[in-house]
């Protein structure tokens, strides 16, 4: 096999997208599109992968960080300028270089592979990665002669009405011989309506030096997308949706209403897990089997175990163990441990806690900055007072203990070993093991009160 290197183009502005964010950091599917791309090419044993960063390089970089070298485009004159800018790293090396738009996300290494593959075969100097699509408007067209073959390529823009009739379009990426792509560069003018050294006009170059240009044309359209705008960009990730949900039911997990369910790219789920519509779940999220998640449920980088139940709640940053039982209406906020067996109910805000095995909160609490151990019960309308308008503070609940409902744990605070807090105190000083604590006024009755009061007519 060839040497096998990568440019991606990812310096362009983006400016049909109207953003502050540049455009290949937009995300599809959580995952920002110029990193997609790099996923996948990252399985094709490529030698170097380089890629062309000008607006927004810092931030380019620091997503992509050590996968990829980098070539700064000071100016965005065009794709060719863009791949001049990988001169220094790569010409004159033996090889074949793919080069892939940075703003297609959806384009899989198989198809990559498959370019390879037919670049190779036909000992070609160029080889496109075309499609056929039903709107061509915006991408280039390829243009071929009488006898079917490749003879250049025209911008949209630059297109006569005859040739913005041709509906097979270049997909942005393409193999080359890296000499010959070098050398083929240094001729490309800027001599067209846009005023930019385009990169497709090396096909026609090296056409007119006589060598093999071919191309390889996918069925696959859906893959060859490239996002210049918003319209595009949800275009695309209505795709990839559809492409992760997929996957997933075909490992095993049940999707309810895949239209209507949100996975983004890198979440793993475990089987016999069901997902009800309305689910988002984001990040690295990584889900066990036999869950049940949803309806109406958002899950942003959790770790979660097996035979968990998520109904109508929100969780965010934490790790929560197996068979656990989460709402409906419950919100699990970032830094939250929650071990096996608990029961965290409707109406329960947890944040930057843990909550040992087989504990419980059913109704109506807010736990905030605690350590609660295993086979605690907090009671419905129970809180931690964690914060006293400038500080945090930690409250303790040790193992089995019992907090009586509507009481206040006033941080910081130690609630010891089995011991038991009567509803209605507000706790502010810590209850030794197996005591009882009751802070709270004593009732009193005063008989025939109503009476005197004369209130009743
Ligand atoms: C390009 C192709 C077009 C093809 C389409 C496929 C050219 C001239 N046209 O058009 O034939 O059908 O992709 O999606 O190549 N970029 C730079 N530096 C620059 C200019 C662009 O790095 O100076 C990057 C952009 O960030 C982007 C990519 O190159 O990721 C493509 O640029 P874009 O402006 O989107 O080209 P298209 O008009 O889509
Ligand atoms: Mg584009």
């Amino acid at each position: 096999m060839s040497n096998r290197y990568a440019v991606i183009l990812a310096a362009g502005q983006g400016t049909r997208m109207k953003s502050k964010l540049y455009k290949v950091l937009h995300p599809v599917c959580g995952k920002p599109m110029v990193q997609h791309v790099v996923d996948q090419i990252t399985n094709l044993n490529i030698k170097e992968i380089v890629t062309i960063i000008g607006h927004g390089a810092e931030m380019v970089q620091a997503q992509l960080g050590d996968r990829s070298l980098y070539a700064l485009q000071k100016e965005q004159l065009g794709t060719a300028h863009a791949v001049m800018q990988a001169q220094d790293m790569l010409e004159g090396k033996e090889g074949i270089t793919i080069v892939v738009c940075g703003d297609t996300p959806l384009i899989k290494a198989e198809t990559m592979e498959a370019i390879f593959k037919h670049h190779e075969e036909l000992k070609a100097k160029a080889t496109i990665l075309t499609a056929k699509i039903d709107n061509p408007t915006g991408y280039g067209r390829i243009i071929r002669n009488e006898e079917g073959l490749v003879e250049k390529i025209v911008e949209h823009k630059d297109a006569s009405e005859k040739e913005r009739k041709i509906n097979e379009i270049n997909t942005g990426t393409y193999c080359f011989d890296n000499r010959a792509l070098f050398e083929a560069l240094k001729n490309v003018s800027n001599e067209n309506v846009q005023g930019e050294y385009y990169l497709p006009d090396v096909i026609e170059i090296l056409k007119k030096q006589g060598e093999v240009v071919t191309a390889y044309q996918t069925d696959e359209f859906e893959e060859t997308l490239g996002v210049n705008d918003r319209v595009a960009l949800a275009e695309a990730e209505r795709i990839m949706r559809s492409r992760i949900n997929e996957s997933h039911m075909r490992n095993g997990v049940t999707i309810i209403d895949p239209a209507n369910t949100y996975i983004e790219a890198d979440v793993q789920i475990g089987q016999d897990t069901v997902i009800y519509p309305g689910t988002m779940i984001k990040g690295q999220s990584i889900i066990g089997t036999e869950c049940i998640i949803g309806p109406n449920s958002e899950i942003d980088v959790c770790e979660i175990g097996n035979e968990t139940v998520i109904r109508q709640s929100a969780a965010f940053n934490s790790s929560i163990g197996s068979n656990v039982n989460i709402g409906p209406f419950a919100h699990i906020r970032p830094d939250s441990t929650i071990l096996d067996d608990v029961k965290i109910g409707n109406f329960v805000e947890i944040k930057k806690a843990v909550f040992g095995k087989g504990s419980k909160a059913s109704h109506l609490s807010y736990i905030g900055d605690a350590e609660v151990g295993s086979d605690v019960n907090i009671g419905c309308g129970s809180i931690t007072v964690n914060y006293d308008g400038k500080n945090k503070f930690l409250t303790k609940i040790e193992d089995g203990v019992f907090i009586g409902c509507n009481s206040n744990l006033v941080a910081p605070v130690t609630i010891k070993k089995g011991s038991y807090v009567a509803a209605g105190s507000t706790i502010t000083k810590n209850v030794p093991e197996e005591a009882l604590a009751i802070a709270r006024a004593k009732q009193v009755n005063k008989e025939g009160y109503v009476e005197k009061l004369n209130l009743k007519k």
